[in-house]
């Protein structure tokens, strides 16, 4: 069996895409004779995300939680999976919290834990090409994980209760599963809290009922969600409800402190998610929304499926960077954490797109500022290639949302606006509610792009997506 590699990063760029892929498909497929699903699917930069041998289709969360509570949470995860090879054990990632029970197909399974795997051998064998349910039981008091990069997420304690963030890999403190941007599933959350405080998560409301001193919120996502897409927000929330003039429901909950300060911006999330339309193509999902906190909440806004999260009320081009990621990362979805960039080079330039036609800078004279002086804003701007970090640290740093957009500029420039957009929609059409990779990116562009831009495109990718340094201008 092929040993699973914590980082590929000695190998020319070419050789490795290859590489990735054998090991994508060795680590998660075809343990051997053992038939055990494999502890991560081989993601360059966190080897342990995510899990090999088996699919989630749907995840069915129960959770109780009091912020007073000892536990604080109380729960139990339903998920529903097909198995891709035969499985005599499979893992599931969940950090903290201890486990009571896991049952497979309704008969108690055995299972043990280590580190951030834990461990599945179902009683019975499991099949090749077989739908299997999961269910975990467990309780404790979710904590927050720190980023290789520095920063903070999981499971946030706020002043008035708690906020689930999940980018690159939070979403395992709060509730067990495939936690790799690659398998993404459909969701049902019921949380339970104490009356007086709101449940928000992703997806539409599925309905609200009070027992007692607790009061339980249902919220069902039906368009596939990558698990670092999901969040939880509980405390006290203003929740409006409303609809687009097209019919879209509109679900915004804030934080009471922040109201009036958030109240312009919100106002505009309609003509927002109108532009978003009209450059990017139809949105892909069935609700849109906002969840604003307290600035000291979170340490950044996140692009949360639905309904992005913003500490505090954003700015303008935050909300159009967070709903821009709406098409780009929540809907087509980076398939391993090195195509980060395709994520945010768009939200970033989309915001470039905005101010040009609020009738700002031009993208062009955003562009060539970056180019002359962005190391004065983004001292990083020139360390790295977008499409190859150095390390899980760099995953969000300068190059890949500022030099990323710029990239999406230069293509831009090089094939002209018509075939641009044309472009732009075309690739989130074809990968709508989906995965893909930067090499699906650049064989799509390529395919697209007039046939006398070849060779700029090419450069592009040579100079800019993975090229050291800062580029020569053509
Ligand atoms: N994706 C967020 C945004 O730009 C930023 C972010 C938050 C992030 N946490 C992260 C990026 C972790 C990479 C890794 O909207
Ligand atoms: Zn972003």
């Amino acid at each position: 069996m092929v040993s699973c590699p914590r980082r590929i990063a000695v190998v020319p760029r070419y050789v490795r895409s290859v590489l990735v892929l054998l090991l994508l498909t060795a680590c998660s497929g075809g343990g051997g004779q053992g038939a055990d699903g494999a502890a991560g699917v081989g993601d360059p930069y966190f080897p342990k995300s995510g899990n090999g041998g088996y699919d989630v289709t749907h995840y069915g969360l129960t959770l109780a939680y009091d912020p007073e509570g000892a536990p604080a949470l109380t729960a139990s995860a339903a998920i529903t999976a097909r198995a891709g090879q035969d499985l005599d054990s499979f893992h599931l990632d969940l950090k903290g919290l201890d486990v009571k029970e896991v049952t497979v197909e309704g008969t108690r399974a055995d299972w043990s834990r280590s580190g951030q795997e834990l461990k599945v051998r179902p009683a019975h064998p499991l099949d090749k090409g077989e739908t299997f349910r999961v269910t975990v039981a467990y309780s404790g008091t979710p904590r927050p994980i720190s980023d290789p990069d520095g920063s903070t997420e999981g499971w946030l304690r706020t002043a008035d209760g708690a906020l689930a963030l999940g980018e690159p890999v939070g979403s395992m403190a709060w509730f067990p599963g495939n936690h790799h941007p690659s398998d993404k599933a459909s969701y049902d959350i019921a949380v339970t809290v104490p009356k007086d405080l709101t449940a928000v998560s992703n997806g539409e409301p599925a309905g609200e009922r009070t027992t007692g001193s607790r009061r339980t919120f249902t919220w069902h996502t039906r368009e596939p969600m990558a698990s670092y897409l999901a969040t939880l927000a509980i405390g006290r929330y203003t929740v409006t409800r409303s609809t687009t003039k097209d019919g879209l429901p509109v679900y915004v909950a804030v934080d009471p402190s922040q109201k009036s300060a958030s109240r312009e911006v919100l106002a505009r999330l309609p003509e927002v998610m109108d532009w978003a339309r009209l450059n990017f193509g139809p949105y892909p999902f069935s609700s849109t929304g906002a969840i604003v906190d307290r600035p000291e909440d979170a340490g950044y806004a996140l692009e949360t499926q639905n309904r992005p999260v913003f500490p505090g009320a954003p700015d303008t081009a935050t909300l159009v960077h967070e709903i821009a990621h709406q098409w780009f990362g929540d809907s087509v979805t980076p398939r391993t954490w090195r195509d980060m960039w395709l994520n945010e080079s768009f939200a970033t330039y989309a915001e470039w797109l905005w101010e040009e036609d609020e009738g700002g800078a031009t993208a062009e004279e955003t562009f060539t500022d970056l180019y002359d002086n962005g190391e004065d804003d983004y001292p990083d701007l020139w360390d790295f290639p977008p499409g190859d970090p150095p390390t899980a640290a760099d995953i969000s740093s300068d190059p890949v949302y500022q030099r990323g957009a710029m990239i999406i500029h230069r293509i831009r420039r090089t094939v002209g606006d018509d075939t641009f957009y044309d472009l732009v929609q075309g690739w989130t059409a074809t990968h709508r509610h989906g995965t893909a990779d930067t090499d699906d990116f650049t064989a799509y562009v390529e395919k697209q792009a007039p046939d006398e831009d070849f060779d700029e495109i090419e450069e592009i990718w040579d100079d800019w997506l993975y090229g050291k340094g800062k580029p020569e201008l053509p």
